[in-house]
């Protein structure tokens, strides 16, 4: 069935998906792990390969109708799960060919004003992808200035945190601050007025969004529990969108890898010669530039891909302990 142009669903363009097709191979079959289903841009590719099976997640109860369809067509071949990476715990006998992350917000979400993604809305200030413990509005309201300050710089990188967050506890303090508007205007009147690389709002926006859906924590929980499922020379396929991301990533499959020393020597001796992953050569797999034109969201994303070798799954503390200063700021609660 071809969907009209109009509809949510095929708003949202997969990206990069020959190269995730080329990674993955599955028109030799293969059971396959998409756990951003989104629009189910990858699933319906995959599936598109007659011995191909696909375990789909998706924290976002929106896209369950989407997922619905897909399994009338499918069956036994496609599973949904609405549920977030982090707790993805699957009996463990059964292992996947690939597993794939494409990170972030799907166009159904952004394009939705009413869930407040979209610096362009004037709607509730929501920015909840699904099962989170707190909306951007309360974080908003009810965090004191140096909470605000450390999550917008660190998620956002953004240069006018401390004006921003000042501002925002000044505003508020006349009247609650309920709507994406009216963050938009505290920004533009913090920021300096000769800035116009990107929107003022994208890196507050961006620094909230991670804050209120704990991507940082979910990310490297995900992964973690990726490579527990991953058969020996399975693919972890990850697409990021922003340099935290990416610096998570590289980190887990560099340091995992066979090619990398890990002398460490606090490590216990069980583990110490063991790996996740084979070689690691430290490639990023960037989107063409037909691709970008036709899709810009593809512009800032990166590929990254390991296989995972023939050892046994060790737990990599080490990944959590590089990046607590990240998951720590994610807990903190006003
Ligand atoms: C960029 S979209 C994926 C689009 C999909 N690859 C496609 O082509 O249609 C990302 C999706 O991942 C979901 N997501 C983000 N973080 C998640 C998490 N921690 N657990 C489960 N789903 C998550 C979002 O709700 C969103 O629907």
């Amino acid at each position: 069935m071809k969907l009209p142009h109009t509809s949510p669903e095929a708003k949202h363009l997969p990206v990069m998906i020959d190269e995730v097709l080329k990674i993955c191979t599955p028109k030799n079959g293969g059971t396959f792990m998409d756990c951003t289903f989104g629009a189910g841009g990858y699933s319906k590719e995959l599936l598109k390969f007659p011995k191909t099976s696909v375990v789909a997640l998706d924290r976002d109860n929106h896209v369950t109708e989407i997922a619905e369809r897909l399994k009338k067509k499918f069956h036994s071949r496609f599973f949904f799960h609405n549920k977030r990476f982090s707790k993805l715990d699957f009996d463990s006998s059964i292992k996947f060919d690939a597993v794939i992350f494409d990170l972030g917000l799907s166009s159904i979400q952004l394009d939705d004003l009413s869930r407040g993604f979209s610096f362009k809305s004037k709607n509730e200030l929501d920015m909840s992808m699904g099962q989170t413990e707190r909306s951007a509005k309360t974080v908003i309201n009810s965090y004191g200035s140096q909470d605000l300050k450390d999550i917008i710089k660190t998620f956002g990188d953004e240069k006018e945190a401390s004006k921003i967050a000042k501002n925002i506890i000044k505003e508020r303090a006349s009247m609650p601050i309920q709507t994406t508007d009216q963050l938009v205007k505290i920004i533009k009147n913090s920021k300096n007025k000769n800035y116009k690389k990107i929107d003022e709002s994208t890196k507050t926006f961006q620094a909230i969004r991670i804050f209120v859906n704990q991507e940082i924590s979910e990310l490297i929980e995900g992964i973690t529990k990726a490579s527990k499922i991953l058969k020996p020379g399975g693919k972890l396929v990850v697409i990021s969108f922003h340099s935290i991301e990416d610096k998570i990533v590289k980190f887990f499959f560099k340091h995992f890898s066979k090619n990398h020393s890990r002398s460490n020597k606090y490590l216990p001796e069980n583990i110490k010669n063991l790996y996740l992953f084979e070689d690691y050569k430290n490639k990023i797999i960037k989107a063409t530039s037909n691709e970008v034109k036709s899709n810009p969201r593809s512009r800032s994303a990166k590929l990254r891909f390991a296989v995972r070798s023939e050892d046994v799954f060790y737990d990599p503390e080490e990944l959590r302990i590089k990046f607590k200063y990240l998951t720590d700021l994610e807990k903190r609660i006003a």
